[in-house]
């Protein structure tokens, strides 16, 4: 079955988002050495992301060319649209369409977010990996990581690591 895998950065309080929806707090983090954080290695690995419409927004506005131009992306939303330019809209339930796109053929699936997308996906036990960035920041409002309605859900620790920006990253699986 194919693996579906949360890769994401959070503030220290758990934020993954201003209340906005911005993320310039993330950019502005020095990376004088350009680390990647396991992205390409993440990229090498997944033919296919996941989205809520508001991380959808978010990216479109964003400079540059559309960023996974190459994989299969699918981005949730309640309202019926027509696709655009390397997006496929899902207006049905994300958890039966997720829960068949994992039966299907093909490459790890990367869950982008955001926060709405990763409870529903979290609650139904759909997550099979979840690579979290704890950025040196405390944001102190924005969006969480998971949402209110979040179920408790144990994790197994299966690597940390530290990076000279201060990052910290944490590789977990459900328990
Ligand atoms: N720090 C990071 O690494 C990172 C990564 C990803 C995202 N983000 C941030 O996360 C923020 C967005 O998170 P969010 O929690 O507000 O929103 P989200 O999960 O990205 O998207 C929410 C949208 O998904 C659609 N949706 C929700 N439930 C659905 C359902 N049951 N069926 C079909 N569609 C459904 C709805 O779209 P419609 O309104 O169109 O119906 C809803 O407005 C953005 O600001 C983004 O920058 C940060």
């Amino acid at each position: 079955m194919r693996k579906l895998i949360l890769y994401i950065a959070t503030s220290l309080d758990g934020y993954i988002a201003r209340p906005d929806g911005r993320v310039d707090w993330l950019e502005a983090i020095p990376n004088p050495d350009l680390l990647d954080y396991g992205y390409d290695d993440l990229l090498a690995g997944i033919d296919t992301t996941l989205m809520g419409n508001s991380t959808y927004q978010v990216v479109l506005g964003m400079e540059g060319e559309f960023p996974y131009a190459d994989k299969i992306n699918y981005v949730f939303s309640r309202s019926a649209r027509p696709d655009a330019p390397y997006v496929q809209f899902v207006a049905e339930d994300p958890v039966a369409f997720v829960r068949s796109l994992k039966q299907t053929d093909g490459q790890g699936i990367w869950l982008i977010g955001g926060g709405q997308i990763n409870t529903i996906l979290l609650n139904a036990g759909l997550i099979d990996e979840l690579i979290v960035s704890v950025a040196p920041i405390v944001l102190g409002a924005g969006i969480p990581l998971f949402g209110d309605g979040a179920a408790e859900t144990p994790l197994t620790l299966v690597s940390s690591r530290a990076f000279d920006t201060g990052f910290i990253q944490m590789i977990y699986q459900p328990a």
